[in-house]
């Protein structure tokens, strides 16, 4: 058997980055966090680094805006897998220096985890922070660094646990507002799997200089289906309430930072038709190539919160 690559989490600690330092360790791969000094004693995030250290994980100290601990940490691992929020996406750049200094990376991940950035349909401000992550794209690829850029579309969690609903904290149970006609094809995925695939994928040929997309079949349903779902889960009849596109697209152009931000995001997931296929030159099919993982279905996933 071929040894399994060593695997660096840069924002590991982070949202989805927590779920891929998991699945890397449960895997099997000598796993390495880069953890900021400062972070070690936040108060929650403490607990985190503590449960990455009792299952095996090494800690490496380091931050983006150190250079020095960049490549240093890099040099040690085969695989750098970047779960930096949306904040940092343009500092990636640092990191593909390090990666570039270091010379011995056999795939870099760089922070993705959503939309087909290269054929998104979205309006400002979402348009703006998506074309950030193609720009890191492009470096890579005119670098030279081997990559594999994973899409995930909607997860689970962020989602499914308020249908998107303003101010909320669970699913709704008497009315929903559903943006534009609710028949278009959304795509969800539970975090859990996300790091899954992710971690099947980095040592994978078939995913080298390829597009991982995840599109679990049981997971591609409309606004509409999902709510259907839910009524019969709940045994209710929902209000709905619909706000056609151009009503939108208006309250996104008059609504201030991070609403505008929120809503340009859903109206690129939910209302702009997102592809469900892709060229098999540039991109494979997780659920295809993994078929041995046993996903959560939307359907399961709800179960949680009836
Ligand atoms: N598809 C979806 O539904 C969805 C939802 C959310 C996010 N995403 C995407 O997922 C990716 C990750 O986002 P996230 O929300 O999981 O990120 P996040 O929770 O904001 O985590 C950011 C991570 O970056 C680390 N970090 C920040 N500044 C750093 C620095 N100077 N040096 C080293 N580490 C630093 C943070 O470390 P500390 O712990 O030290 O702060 C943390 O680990 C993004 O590309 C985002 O667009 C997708």
């Amino acid at each position: 058997m071929t040894e399994k690559s060593k695997i660096l989490v840069v924002g590991g600690t982070g949202y989805i980055g927590k779920f891929i330092v998991k699945a890397s360790a449960e895997a099997g791969h000598p796993t390495f966090v880069l953890v900021r000094e400062s972070t070690v004693s936040h108060p929650e995030k403490s607990k985190l680094i503590d449960s990455f250290k009792s299952s095996g994980v090494t800690l490496l100290y380091g931050d983006l805006n150190d250079h020095e601990s960049l490549v240093k940490a890099v040099k040690e691992v085969d695989v750098v897998i970047s779960t930096l929020g949306g904040q940092q996406i343009d500092d990636q750049l640092k990191l593909i220096t390090a990666i570039k200094e270091a010379g011995n990376i056999k795939r870099f991940l760089p922070s993705e985890f959503g939309l087909d950035v290269d054929h998104h349909n979205a309006v400002e401000p979402a348009a703006s922070f998506l074309n950030k992550k193609v720009n890191i794209r492009r470096t890579i690829e005119a670098e030279g660094i081997p990559y594999t850029y994973v899409c995930s579309y909607a997860f689970s969690g962020y989602f499914l646990s308020t249908f998107g609903q303003q101010n909320v904290t669970a699913p709704p149970r008497d009315k929903v507002v559903i943006l534009g006609n609710g028949n278009v094809n959304a795509i969800f995925v539970s975090e859990e799997d996300v790091g899954t695939y992710t971690i099947k994928a980095v040592d994978d040929p078939r995913t080298l200089n390829k597009t991982l997309y995840l599109r679990p079949p049981s997971n591609i349903l409309s606004f509409n289906q999902l709510v259907s779902l839910w009524e019969e889960k709940i045994k209710t009849t929902l209000e709905k309430i619909y706000i056609p596109e151009d009503q939108l697209l208006k309250n996104i152009q008059e609504s201030s930072f991070p609403t505008n931000f929120i809503l340009a995001l859903s109206h690129a997931m939910l209302v702009r038709e997102v592809s469900t296929t892709n060229d098999p030159s540039s991109g494979v099919e997780g659920s295809e190539i993994y078929p041995e993982v046993k996903y959560t279905s939307v359907d399961n996933y709800l179960d949680a919160f009836v």
